[in-house]
């Protein structure tokens, strides 16, 4: 309780129109390092996962594994993990229910041990967020899994100890679903073919991860992904790949913010469709290098968005982009078609002064001269970073409250823009003092 009031305490200050120059430096990717940190179960010997952020997740992450008897240390971005002796224990529900990724540890466990028991990840802001596919993958390998007590109980059928391979074809390519049944069939008997598989960045450094550890899966990245078992993985040494997310937002404060900055490192092509619709909407994206990019900014113009699995419209983007487009010279309509209640940060925007109307899960986003600053309350993870955006474009001053939800993702946020000149701070409401106090590292 003490730490959820201690999150309430501090709130961002912005004083927006203020341009912004340089290069920033973009942190390892939050949504690749959480599914590693849960691979890491897969392997008895030591694991090294390197650029990891600092984030309120990652922490959660070693929280979970460490209540899984997992020997972890942080130095830095370094995570040194050992899972040689992954008791019979398992996380709590208040850990899993803080972080629904730490659901993603049942195919590793369950793999490893031949039964485990994680408790079912609620809903979140943006969604019910069910984990039927999971479920199911899992069952077409052999494991009996029931759900009870708000507990999700895992075991292989019968005498076997071990997974069996099989085809299973995903109703939706989910990203979560993709990994728990691709880290599953590693260390199944035989041979796993996943069918309509998720195709994100995320999946093929997962499944390199795993490759490094000894395991055989081909097609990762693609629709199809063929994982043939083997009895056991070995030591690895891994560098997580930059968050595409974190750099997508930078390229909206760039454009929004009428500022040309630098991102370093970067994939490009794991930003392809963020990199294609701002240019469609008028700033230029040039690849300076194999991994920097820089934004050159230019009047906004409408388009629309229509969020999709990879390699469509990343949905984690969504709200960044809307706030962009609050400010373009014409219309968009904006389609969420991945989570079913993640257009929250409107009514935020709308405080702001945006013209946005929204029907069922689609807006209408009108633009308007200028945005003005108000307080404003973050409501998911990208609403928050979506909100910081359309703080540093405002008239006047911007508190963006609720923090809480951007620190589970966002690596410094703050002080990477104000390193970039932006007019931002953290402030202790009881205080009324600045401070850098947002997560504790360890
Ligand atoms: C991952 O969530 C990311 N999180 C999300 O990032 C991201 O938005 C999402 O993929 C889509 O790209 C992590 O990687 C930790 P899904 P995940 O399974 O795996 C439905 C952020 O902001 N579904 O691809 O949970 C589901 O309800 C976060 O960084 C089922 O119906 O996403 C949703 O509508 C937010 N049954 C859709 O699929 C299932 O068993 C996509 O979900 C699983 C999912």
């Amino acid at each position: 309780m003490a730490a959820h009031c201690e999150e309430q305490q501090t709130i961002l200050e912005i004083w927006g129109q203020t341009p912004l120059k340089g290069e920033v430096i973009i942190s390892g990717a939050k949504n690749s390092a959480l599914a590693l940190m849960a691979g890491s179960l897969l392997c008895p010997e030591d694991c090294r996962l390197r650029n990891l952020p600092s984030l309120v997740d990652i922490n959660r992450m070693t929280q979970v594994l460490g209540a899984l008897g997992v020997k972890i240390e942080r130095n830095g971005d370094i995570l040194d993990i050992n899972a040689q002796n992954i008791g019979k224990s398992q996380p709590s529900y208040e850990l899993v229910s803080q972080l629904r990724a730490s659901f993603f540890v049942i195919g590793p466990l369950l793999a490893r041990l031949g039964e485990t028991r994680v408790p079912l990840p609620g809903g979140c802001a943006i969604g019910a967020r069910p984990v039927d596919l999971h479920v199911r993958g899992l069952q077409a390998m052999g494991a009996d899994v029931r759900i009870e007590h708000g507990e999700v109980h895992a075991c292989v059928k019968g005498n076997r100890k071990r997974l069996q391979g099989a085809k299973i074809y995903l109703d939706y390519p989910s990203v979560g679903a993709t990994e728990t049944i691709m880290m599953a069939a590693t260390l199944a008997e035989g041979e796993t073919i996943i069918e309509n598989a998720a195709q994100e960045p995320e999946i093929i450094d997962l499944a390199d991860f795993c490759c490094s550890m000894g395991a055989k899966i081909q097609g990762a990245g693609t629709n199809t992904i063929t994982i043939s078992g083997v009895e056991r993985l070995h030591t690895t040494d891994y560098s997580v790949i930059p968050d595409r997310i974190e750099a997508g937002t930078f390229l909206v404060a760039g454009a929004i913010t009428q500022s040309e900055i630098s991102l370093f490192p970067v994939v490009p092509e794991h930003l392809a469709s963020a990199i294609a619709k701002l240019q469609a909407i008028g700033p230029k994206v040039v690849i300076d290098g194999p991994n920097r990019l820089r934004v050159i900014p230019a009047p906004l113009g409408g388009t629309d968005i229509e969020t999709l699995p990879f390699p469509g419209f990343p949905t984690d983007m969504q709200a960044q982009f809307m706030a962009l487009l609050t400010l373009s010279e014409g219309n968009s309509v904006i389609s969420e078609t991945v989570f079913e209640n993640r257009l929250r940060h409107v009514a935020e925007l709308q405080r702001m002064g945006a013209d946005i109307r929204v029907k069922g899960n689609i807006a209408l986003v009108r633009g308007v001269p200028f945005l003005s600053g108000a307080p404003v309350m973050a409501t998911d993870l990208r609403a928050s970073a979506a909100l910081v955006l359309a703080g540093l474009a405002a008239q006047g001053k911007t508190i963006v409250q609720g923090l809480h939800h951007l620190d589970r993702g966002y690596d410094n946020l703050e002080e990477k823009l104000r390193k970039l000149g932006a007019n931002i701070r953290r402030v202790n409401v009881l205080s009324g003092e600045e401070t850098k106090e947002y997560i504790s590292a360890s």
